[in-house]
């Protein structure tokens, strides 16, 4: 079956807000016109080397006013054709809820998914982007501390039935789990050690083998190379820096940079950009 990815249209976005290390709205209403031209190259980009490498694509349209509407990672976690619609920590971002539970009915009418779970009232949860299914080990990696809640990840165990680990995120630059942490196809895990904790990163040595661990330099997170796509022998990411490219090369995969400097400067990169709809945990 196609990997199937949910995107929405970048007419809206821009950097107007900061609510994170990357975010800065000086340097977008420097240049606002031409980097919204970047962003819709990029975007397009995205879209085309996911079809290319044999994904499914389903694109919606964002709203004024909602810039970061554009990563739809953060709209909700699904998995078996069910969907947990996120709530944001931030004022900036909870005007999407409303806008992707929208989507997520629509996706119900259209047979995409089957089931909305609603987390409970305050509880607080950004979606696949602090919550990644690992195919390889059957189970989710799920970030909190910074946007998500700690109890979070009790909560996506119990309503998929499935097993979690948590991993407390330490820094605010690596505020999304997806920033820091990334699972290939073939089960290696390409992470940003200094995002975790020291408890963090013993969990991840303990249930991950040395040989599959790939550690990204600091130079590799911040180009949000850890923050990419991957099925298949495809790794789609921001534009990767040489040792890295060569690091999965050596590994089989075909990697493709996109061109994504327009998000990176919302502190956001390829995987952000999509929601991942057909993963299944059985
Ligand atoms: N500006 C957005 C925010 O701070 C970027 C989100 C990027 N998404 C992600 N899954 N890391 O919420």
């Amino acid at each position: 079956m196609k990997p199937h990815f949910l995107l929405v249209d970048p007419a809206h976005y821009d950097v107007s807000y900061v609510i994170n290390p990357w975010m800065d709205p000086e340097i977008w209403a420097s240049d606002s016109e031409r980097l919204a031209r970047q962003a819709r190259e990029g975007f397009d980009t995205l879209v085309e080397v996911l079809e290319k490498a044999g994904a499914r694509t389903t694109i919606v349209a964002g709203q004024p006013g909602l810039p970061d509407m554009v990563f739809p990672a953060n709209a909700g976690i699904v998995l078996d054709r069910r969907v947990i619609p996120s709530r944001f920590l931030r004022a900036e971002r909870q005007g999407e809820e409303p806008w992707f539970q929208d989507v997520f009915r629509q996706f119900i009418v259209g047979g995409i998914l089957d089931e909305i779970v609603e987390l409970p009232d305050t509880m607080r949860q950004e979606g696949a982007g602090d919550c990644l299914w690992d195919a390889t080990r059957r189970l989710a990696w799920v970030g909190y501390g910074q946007r998500s809640d700690e109890g979070s990840a009790a909560f996506i165990r119990d309503a998929f039935d499935i097993e979690i680990v948590s991993l407390r995120l330490a820094t605010p630059r690596f505020y999304h789990l997806d920033t820091c942490f990334h699972v290939l196809p073939r089960g290696e895990v390409l992470y940003f050690p200094d995002a975790f904790t020291e408890h963090g990163r013993s969990r991840i040595e303990a249930l991950v083998p040395a040989h599959q661990r790939l550690v990204a330099s600091e130079e590799e997170a911040r180009q949000f190379c850890v923050n990419a796509v991957a099925f298949g022998d495809d790794v789609i990411m921001a534009e990767p820096p040489e040792s890295l490219l060569r690091q999965l090369q050596a590994r089989g995969y075909r990697v493709t940079g996109v061109p994504l400097a327009p998000f990176i400067l919302s502190g956001g990169g390829a995987y952000c950009m999509t929601l991942r709809l057909d993963n299944v945990t059985r």
